[in-house]
């Protein structure tokens, strides 16, 4: 497939994230917010990626011009008309993707290949609401977008194998590593992921050790290069709650059940370093463990 010119929904954390991978990698973008405050947001996300970049030397000012030159913000999703593969990056909301898919399918290309970064939700209920159930992938990337390697191509029992190669060999175009995973709820990573994250949180619940104990083992322990509770703050606890939910509803084993402590933060609004306080404070420098969550 020749791309010539990609389309992203959303101007979210993913969405401007996968916006700047392709623009850097030398698509033309055009991507599309709702509002003018979130696109400005956006697009303003990843014009602070890349002046930090050039601090650290790893972008020259021309190569910045050039990958913001590349992109195109609108509120008007009629403006992917022209767009040979969408990425989707809206709310995790089944209605609000349907919605959009439904919008979509009738201002894009019969050719087109529709691709959702969903983390979670069934890319084969998505695709059943097209005319193009056989054009349409899961790319999954992984937050911070332009630093993690990983994208999960899925595909669903309707996704062609044409489009589904397509989808993986522009996967690879980006600079990423493609996996193939089938759409099966949370595939491969968060399938792995999420019960891992929620034992971290029952662990902590039952005294086994502190917060910066448990994450110091696995960070020393295991190699990881964060630990779990520095990682559920910075995925975000609201969206791992959200995430945990739907594979528990989906597969009704206790491994996805999400554990009381990680409710009542998310009820309590900690959701984690975007809210300011998870399971660490970041009002304060370096963040300090929150005191009494347990
Ligand atoms: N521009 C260009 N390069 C940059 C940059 C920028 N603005 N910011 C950082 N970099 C580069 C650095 O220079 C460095 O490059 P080097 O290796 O060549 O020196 C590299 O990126 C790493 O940056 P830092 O040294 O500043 O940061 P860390 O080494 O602390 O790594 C991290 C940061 C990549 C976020 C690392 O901590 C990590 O991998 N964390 C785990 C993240 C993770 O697990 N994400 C997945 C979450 S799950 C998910 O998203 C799925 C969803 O469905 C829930």
């Amino acid at each position: 497939m020749t791309v010539n010119k990609v389309g992203v929904v959303g101007c979210g954390l993913m969405g401007s994230g996968i916006a700047q991978v392709c623009a850097e990698a030398g698509y033309p973008v055009v991507v599309r917010e709702v509002s003018d405050d979130l696109l400005k947001k956006g697009l303003g996300r990843i014009e602070s990626f890349l002046k930090k970049g050039a601090l650290k030397g790893k972008v020259t000012a021309e190569r910045m011009r050039e990958v913001l030159g590349r992109l195109q913000g609108t509120t008007s999703l009629a403006d992917l008309a022209g767009c040979d593969i969408v990425i989707e990056a809206v709310v995790e909301s089944i209605a609000t993707k349907r919605e959009t898919y439904e919008l979509l399918d009738r201002i894009c290309g019969k050719d087109a290949i529709f691709a959702s970064n969903t983390s979670s939700l069934s890319i084969t209920e998505m695709a059943a609401t097209t005319t193009r159930p056989d054009r349409f992938v899961g790319l999954h990337f992984f937050n911070p977008v332009p630093l993690m390697k990983l994208v999960e191509v899925v595909r669903g029992p309707l996704t062609s194998d044409g489009a589904f190669e397509k989808a993986f060999a522009f996967a690879k175009s980006l600079g990423k590593i493609p996996i193939r995973a089938k759409d099966k709820t949370g595939f491969i990573v968060n399938r792995l992921l999420v019960p891992y994250l929620l034992d971290a949180v029952r662990a902590l619940e039952e005294g086994v050790g502190s917060v910066p104990d448990i994450d110091e083992g696995m960070r020393l322990g295991c190699g990881y290069p964060m630990g779990p509770f520095t990682l559920l703050d910075f995925v975000g606890l609201d969206t791992t709650f959200y995430i945990a939910n739907i594979m528990f509803d989906e597969f009704r084993e206790k491994r996805f059940a999400p554990p009381p402590l990680l409710k009542r933060m998310v009820q309590a609004g900690m959701h984690g370093k975007k809210s300011g306080k998870g399971f660490y404070d970041y009002a304060k420098e370096p963040p300090a463990p929150t005191p009494g969550l347990v």
